[in-house]
C-alpha cells in the first residue's frame, strides 16, 4: 500500500518498508506517517547507531530493559550454547528442564519475600495478567468466590493486555480499548508535586491519600477486594518516587482488610532503584512479584511471577479436582530464554552490578538535581539510576505547556539530534539507563541533556 501520508523514502529503503507494513506499538500513528522512522541497526555497551551510522548514548536501557548494556558476549554464547542443546521444551503437563528449575532457585533466593514457586511466562504484561488470575484461582480454592477485585493506582503502567492494560492508570491505554475491565478499580496516584492540595505537607499528603485508599476499600466492601498492586517507582507514569511513609501507610491499611499486595518489579527489580529491589528500597513487603525487563538484560524475553507457599498449596488440589491447572504459555519456562536469565543474573553477582548500580545511582541523582533550577523544569525526581524532570510552562505556578506545544516530543528530539536517548512521557523526561554505566558516560549523558534542555528553551521562547 502506497503511504498516504509520507513517501519521501526510496521504495526498497526499510523505512519505506516499515511505513507499508507496521503497525506500531505504543505510537502516534499519524505523527509516525509523517516523520518515519528510526532504524536502529546496532548497538555495543551504552552505545547504539542508527542506520545512518548516528552513535546514540542509550539514556532509557531500550524500554528500562537492557541492565547489562549491548551486545554482552556471554549471553550470546549461552544462548547459542543452550540453542544447540535443547532450542526448546516445555513445563506443562510436568515436563521440565534444567535451566527453568535453575533460574527458579536462583529468583527464590535472591527476591525480598516469602518466595514458594515461580511461574514463568514472556512479558510484564502477561506476568501481571497472571497475578491476577492466580490471586481469583486462589480465592476460590479458599471458598470466598467474592473476594476478586485489584486495586491499581492512576498513572501506574502495568502492561496492555486487557487484564493488566486495566491495571495500567493511564488514559491512552484505555480510550476506545473499551478498558479498564470490571472488577479492576484505580486509587491516587503518590506524586506530591502534582497531588498537593494547597499548604499540604508531603506527610498530610500521604495520609490523605492513603485514607482514599481506605475509603475506596470500605466503599467496595473488603471482603470483595483481593490485592493491590503497584510499581516501587511508577516508571511510564512519569517516574514516580512516593513519599518516604507511603507505602507502610498503604500496607497498614492492606493488612487491615486481608489485602494481598502485589509488586511490580519489572522495572524496579534487580538493581535499578540502588538496592537489588524496589522493594528494598521502599521497605515493602510484597505478598507476590511480577518480574521481567532486567531479569534476562532484554536479550531474549522473559517474566517470572513468584508467590508464597501458602498461595500455591491450594493450588494442588483444586487443579486435581478439574484435571490440570489450567494457566500457561507454549513458552513458560523456554529454556533458552531461562540460561540466558540465569546467566545475566550470575554475571550481575560476579561483576557486582547492584552495587556499581547504588554508587552510580547516586551520581546520576546528583546530576539531576542541578537541572532543578533550569528555567524549564519544575520538578526532579528519582532514586538510583531512574530519574526525571518534569518541564514546566511556570516554574511557580507549576503550569503545564498545553499538550499541542509536545514539548516534551520537542526535547526529546533535540536529545537524539545530540546524540542522545531520552524519553518523555508528556512533559516529562525520563532518564534509566543501563545498570553498567560508568561515570564519565553519565557526565556524556548530562552535557547532551543540558544541549538539548537549552535548546528546547529557546525553541520555547
Ligand atoms: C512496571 C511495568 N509493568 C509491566 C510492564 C509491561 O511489560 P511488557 O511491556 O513486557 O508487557 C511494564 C512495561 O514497561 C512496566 O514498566
Amino acid at each position: 500500500m502506497a503511504d498516504p501520508l509520507h513517501n519521501e523514502f526510496p521504495p526498497e529503503s526499510i523505512e519505506a518498508k516499515d511505513l507499508a507494513h507496521l503497525l506500531h506499538p505504543t505510537t502516534n500513528l499519524r505523527q509516525h506517517h509523517e516523520i518515519g522512522p528510526t532504524v536502529h541497526d546496532r548497538a555495543q555497551g551504552v552505545y547504539l547507531w542508527d542506520n545512518k551510522g548516528k552513535q546514540y548514548l542509550e539514556g532509557m536501557a531500550g524500554l528500562w530493559c537492557t541492565a547489562l548494556g549491548y551486545g554482552e558476549e556471554e549471553l550470546i554464547r549461552v544462548a547459542t550454547e543452550q540453542m544447540r542443546k535443547l532450542s526448546y521444551s516445555q513445563l506443562f503437563g510436568g515436563k521440565t528442564n534444567e535451566s527453568s528449575v535453575l533460574l527458579a532457585e536462583k529468583l527464590k533466593s535472591m527476591v525480598p519475600m516469602d518466595a514458594g514457586r515461580v511461574f514463568f511466562g514472556l512479558s510484564g504484561s502477561d506476568a501481571n495478567d497472571t497475578q491476577i488470575k492466580l490471586l481469583w484461582y486462589y480465592n476460590n480454592a479458599l471458598g470466598r468466590p467474592e473476594k476478586k477485585k485489584i486495586i491499581s493506582r492512576h498513572r501506574g503502567y502495568h502492561g496492555v493486555t486487557i487484564a493488566a492494560g486495566s491495571l495500567t492508570g493511564l488514559p491512552p491505554f484505555h480510550k476506545h480499548f473499551d478498558l479498564p475491565i470490571a472488577g479492576i478499580l484505580h486509587t491516587d496516584c503518590p506524586l506530591y508535586y502534582r497531588g498537593v492540595q494547597g499548604a499540604e505537607t508531603e506527610e498530610e499528603f500521604v495520609d490523605r491519600i492513603v485514607g482514599n485508599l481506605e475509603d475506596l476499600i470500605l466503599a467496595e466492601d473488603p471482603a470483595t477486594v483481593a490485592g493491590f498492586i503497584a510499581e516501587p517507582v511508577m516508571g511510564a507514569g512519569g517516574v514516580i518516587v512516593p513519599p518516604a511513609t507511603y507505602y507502610q501507610k498503604v500496607q497498614a491499611v492492606l493488612d487491615k482488610y486481608d489485602i494481598l499486595f502485589i509488586d511490580d518489579e519489572v522495572i524496579c527489580g534487580f538493581g535499578r532503584t540502588g538496592k537489588p529491589f524496589g522493594a528494598d528500597t521502599f521497605a515493602i513487603k510484597p505478598t507476590t512479584i511480577s518480574l521481567a525487563k532486567a531479569i534476562s538484560s532484554a536479550y531474549l524475553p522473559l517474566s517470572a511471577v513468584v508467590i508464597p507457599e501458602f498461595m500455591y498449596e491450594p493450588f494442588i488440589e483444586q487443579s486435581a479436582e478439574v484435571g490440570t491447572f489450567g494457566h500457561g504459555f507454549t513458552y513458560s519456562g523456554h529454556p533458552v530464554c531461562a540460561a540466558v536469565a540465569l546467566r545475566n543474573l550470575e554475571l550481575m553477582e560476579e561483576r557486582e552490578i547492584f552495587d556499581h548500580a547504588a554508587a552510580m545511582g547516586e551520581i546520576m541523582q546528583e546530576r539531576l538535581s542541578d537541572f532543578a533550577d533550569h528555567p524549564l523544569v519544575g520538578d526532579v525526581r528519582g532514586v538510583g539510576l531512574i530519574g526525571a524532570v518534569e518541564l514546566v510552562a511556570n516554574k511557580d505556578t507549576k503550569a503545564a505547556f498545553t499538550a499541542d506545544r509536545a514539548v516534551g516530543a520537542h526535547c526529546t528530539k533535540r536529545c537524539e539530534e545530540n546524540g542522545l536517548i531520552l524519553r518523555a512521557m508528556g512533559d516529562t523526561m525520563a532518564f534509566c539507563p543501563p545498570l553498567i554505566i560508568s561515570e564519565e558516560q553519565i557526565d556524556e549523558l548530562f552535557s547532551k541533556f543540558a544541549t538539548a534542555l537549552d535548546e528546547t528553551l529557546n525553541w520555547v521562547g
